[in-house]
């Protein structure tokens, strides 16, 4: 069998013009503010990315840039003036943080009302819950892809591997949300391949380059690549692509599958949180 290969890269763009749509036929400019600290390359890179499609899509860019030796109080405080403007609808926290920095607490900061990143505990517990709130980007990009794809969600057994508070831990909750039989994976799981061989959906959200290979995927199954790796012989994800491209019924590339509905899922979030807030003054 070869798969069929999951284009994010098409269905974030959809879903930009979308958001651009949906920001076009309102009197709303909804506004994001990206808190980057330091000067870490790869979260440079994301963020101006973020910025730049947000720009785009018809939000104003609030940016915040601190320097890498920003104390606590500080940052609490950008955050706190950030949750007093008006203008700003959205704020994201990009991680991770420097190792002085307390992230929980800097998180905990961000009024759940525009928590754009679904990262807040408020969030966390909305989405555990099942009640509406605002949802962790990545997670649910994911949920999207697997619609799109037309992979009926109900009733399948997921398995997520890897239990982050940005991917793994908010994926079981979405997939659960959507009637699937959810089971998570982690470091001490014995014997992983006999876990993610029951997978009707795999998502591998794990930080292991090429961690799961085709003895890990049960025929047919929609295998979901959240990681992404920067090796000698290029950008891979924590899916052996070839491998898993013999074995699975859809796979998403490495770059150009989960990666670009992350951002795609943080314009959706800032607009329905600038809709929220119009509609509560
Ligand atoms: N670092 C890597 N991915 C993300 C994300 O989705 N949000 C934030 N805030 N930081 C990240």
């Amino acid at each position: 069998m070869t798969a069929t290969l999951i284009d994010g890269k098409e269905l974030a763009g959809i879903l930009r013009r979308e958001v651009a749509n949906r920001i076009a036929a309102s009197a709303i400019t909804p506004g994001l503010a990206t808190v980057l600290v330091g000067d870490d390359p790869a979260s440079g890179i994301y963020v101006a990315s973020k910025r730049r499609l947000s720009v785009a899509a018809g939000i104003r860019d609030h940016h915040r840039h601190l320097p890498s030796d920003v104390t606590q109080g500080e940052l609490e405080r950008v955050v706190d003036e950030l949750n007093s403007d008006a203008e700003v609808d959205g704020i994201l926290v990009q991680l991770p943080l420097p190792a002085h920095l307390d992230t929980a607490a800097v998180i905990a900061r961000i009024d759940p009302d525009k928590d754009v990143d679904g990262l807040t505990e408020v969030s966390a517990g909305r989405l555990a819950l099942n009640r509406p709130g605002l949802q962790p980007c990545t997670p649910s990009g994911v949920i999207r892809l697997l619609d799109w794809v037309g992979v009926d969600i109900k009733g399948t057994r997921a398995v997520v591997v890897g239990r982050s508070d940005l991917v793994g831990r908010p994926q079981a909750q979405l997939l659960l949300a959507r009637d699937a039989t959810v089971t998570v994976c982690h470091r001490y799981t014995t014997d992983l391949a006999s876990v993610t061989r029951t997978a009707d959906i795999l998502v591998v959200a794990a930080g292991v380059p090429r961690l799961v290979g085709a003895q890990h995927i049960k025929p047919g199954a929609a295998v979901i690549d959240v990681g992404i790796h920067r090796t000698d012989d290029g950008l891979c994800g924590d899916v052996d692509f070839d491998a898993a491209r013999q074995v699975a019924g859809f796979v998403t590339p490495v770059p150009g599958g989960v990666g670009p509905m992350t951002i795609a899922s943080l314009l959706q979030n800032t607009v329905t949180a600038a809709e929220l807030h119009r509609r509560r003054r």
